[in-house]
């Protein structure tokens, strides 16, 4: 089994940061980038921006990012122009999508070479993350929780034929399956 040692997370916004932060908590680096900014000049901290607000926003958001603010420390930043070759030797890499729909889903399939028949989505959400997964022909894993937004509650759709959907209590259940 491969020793997660490096974690890179795509998009800094609300929740790419928190998941940065998440690795930090757990004790792993992680390398946290997203787009330049619109206007940004030449310097470093500009074209880190986003990433640099990202963190700040975490670092004071309530509840808690962070174990402890100092552990901001162990995300490195960067942006998608001049550090995605920094990425390579990462093993676990987040890409952040704006939004999740079924062309979403079939994009990502297509951009990362996925192999459907070996690639599950894991959610909470029937909306954004079960329905449009099986609808994009892959397997899905949902994991309900009492406090879902309302805006992502739909009735779960079943697996196509020749898919899977697992209905798993907590995550960590996930093992008696895998
Ligand atoms: N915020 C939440 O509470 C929450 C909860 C569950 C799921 N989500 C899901 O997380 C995803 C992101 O939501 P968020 O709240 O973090 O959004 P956000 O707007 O805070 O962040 C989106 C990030 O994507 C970056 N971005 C914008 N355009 C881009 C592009 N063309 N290429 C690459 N990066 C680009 C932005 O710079 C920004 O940092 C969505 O799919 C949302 O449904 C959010």
């Amino acid at each position: 089994m491969t020793r997660i040692q490096k974690t890179v997370v795509l998009g800094a916004g609300t929740m790419g940061a928190r998941i940065a932060a998440h690795f930090a908590n757990a004790g792993l680096p992680c390398l946290l980038l997203d787009i330049v900014p619109k206007g940004a000049g030449g310097s470093t901290a500009e074209r880190n921006g986003l990433v640099l607000a990202g963190i700040e926003a975490a670092k004071k958001s309530k509840p808690a990012a962070f174990f402890t603010p100092a552990l901001a420390a162990k995300i490195s930043v960067g942006n998608f122009d001049d550090d995605l070759g920094r990425i390579a030797d990462a093993d676990w890499i987040i890409e952040v999508v704006a939004e999740k729909d079924k062309t979403v889903y079939q994009n990502v399939v297509e951009k990362y070479g996925l192999i459907r028949d070996i690639t599950w989505m894991i959610g909470n959400s029937p909306k954004s993350d079960i329905n449009p997964a099986l609808a994009a022909g892959l397997h899905a894993i949902f994991v309900p929780h009492g406090d879902t937004w309302i805006l992502e509650h739909e009735e779960v759709n079943p697996a196509p034929a020749g898919q899977k959907l697992l209905i798993v209590g907590r995550f960590a259940e996930l093992r008696e399956h895998f």
